[in-house]
């Protein structure tokens, strides 16, 4: 595993498009999250994305690409409202899913005949994609740099802990720094492909501002009751984006009722066996600035505005599993649209 890193190292992007030109896998940042990069026009450079993240090989990818001129090459047609979406939101924090073009990335859409693309606004991401294009490589697939079904990771650090021990046969993993990602959360994809625009999975983009850009109704696909058109891909799954611990969704109340019925046994529990750690984590907006905290309870504050929350969720769900807790209980998030790619990662959570 190799770290580079632009701050330190002037021709650290340099290296990292060399790296991808000669087919390696690549770590690296978005203003979403990590993604887990190959060349997108190279198949056999794609396929070592599907075997380090242990990926069913018919899970379409991302392609990333430096500007719609360059997304138009992997489309077979890129419908208006594809066009208004990307004028508005690119580069940013949106995919659109539109036809592919059938002479390229066959790996990189798992053989489905739409393509996911994506034009990240992260200043790492963008230079890399210009140095990548100077060696005429037009796109990167990227899925979350995760393995499947887990967290998605917002620092370089989560990248490493998730790839630094690769078994036997698997290929090393470079990782690009570029910081803790800014929005914390996916993409918004878009499927523009069906005729009418679906959200496939909400992000920080909210559904009224699609729908005030692309100037009709879109239809949310929820992951509980997907649009049966729809492809099975992995982002759509009910149950995805899960910490190692079970993670249960509370209300305030909830949570409060339950505490108070385990608190006196935690107590208890202690005293006959000091050596055991917690158990239970609680990841809530509001109890902790009222309700005394108790030793047998990790405690953890989730942001109260959105944005924040969306930001800090993955890192403090990773920090909250670092601690060995066995369940995570966390305070059901506000009914807001702005809310809405928090719950949607919350809900795949507790599905799992
Ligand atoms: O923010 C993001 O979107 C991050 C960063 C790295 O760009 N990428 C990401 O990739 O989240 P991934 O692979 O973890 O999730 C992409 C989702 C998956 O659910 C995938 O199945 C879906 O997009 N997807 C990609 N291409 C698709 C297609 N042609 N049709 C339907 N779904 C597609
Ligand atoms: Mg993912």
């Amino acid at each position: 595993m190799r770290l580079l890193d632009p701050a330190q190292h002037a021709d650290a992007i340099e290296q990292a498009a060399q790296r991808l030109a000669d087919g390696g896998l690549l770590a690296l940042p978005t203003e979403t999250v990590y993604g887990l990069g190959a060349r997108a026009d190279d198949d056999a450079a794609v396929a070592r994305i599907f075997a380090a993240k242990g990926r069913p090989a018919d899970h379409p990818l991302i392609v990333h690409v430096p500007n719609q001129a360059a997304a138009l090459t992997f489309a077979s047609a890129f419908p208006a409202v594809a066009r208004k979406l990307t004028d508005a939101f690119w580069p940013g924090p949106l995919t659109v899913i539109v036809p592919r073009n059938p002479d390229v990335a066959t790996a990189s859409a798992g053989g489905h005949d739409t393509i996911g693309l994506r034009c990240p606004d992260h200043p790492v991401a963008r230079a890399l994609l210009e140095a990548c294009a100077q060696r005429d490589i037009l796109g990167v697939a990227a899925p979350s740099a995760n393995r499947f079904g887990r967290i998605s990771p917002t620092r370089a650090e989560h990248v490493v802990e998730e790839f630094k021990d690769q078994g036997a046969g698997l290929d090393e993993v470079w990782v690009l720094e570029g910081g803790p990602c800014g929005v914390g959360i996916e993409s918004t994809i878009i499927d523009c492909s069906r005729g009418h625009p679906v959200l496939l999975r909400p992000g920080k983009l909210t559904l009224a501002e699609i729908e005030a850009v692309a100037g009709e109704p879109v239809m949310w696909s929820k992951p509980e009751a997907p649009d049966p058109s729809a492809p099975k891909a992995s982002g759509t799954l009910l149950s995805h984006y899960a910490p190692r611990a079970k993670v249960r969704l509370m209300s305030d109340e909830q949570i409060n009722a339950a505490l108070d019925v385990i608190e006196p046994e935690l107590t208890a529990a202690k005293i006959r066996d000091a050596a055991q750690g917690p158990r239970i984590a609680v990841y809530s907006r509001s109890l902790w600035a009222w309700r005394p905290k108790h030793q047998g309870v990790v405690h953890l504050s989730m942001p109260g505005d959105a944005i924040t929350a969306a930001h800090d969720l993955f890192a403090d769900l990773r920090e909250l599993d670092a601690t060995g807790v066995e369940l995570i209980w966390v305070e059901t998030p506000p009914p807001e649209p702005a809310w809405d790619g928090v719950r949607d990662r919350l809900n795949r959570a507790a599905a799992s």
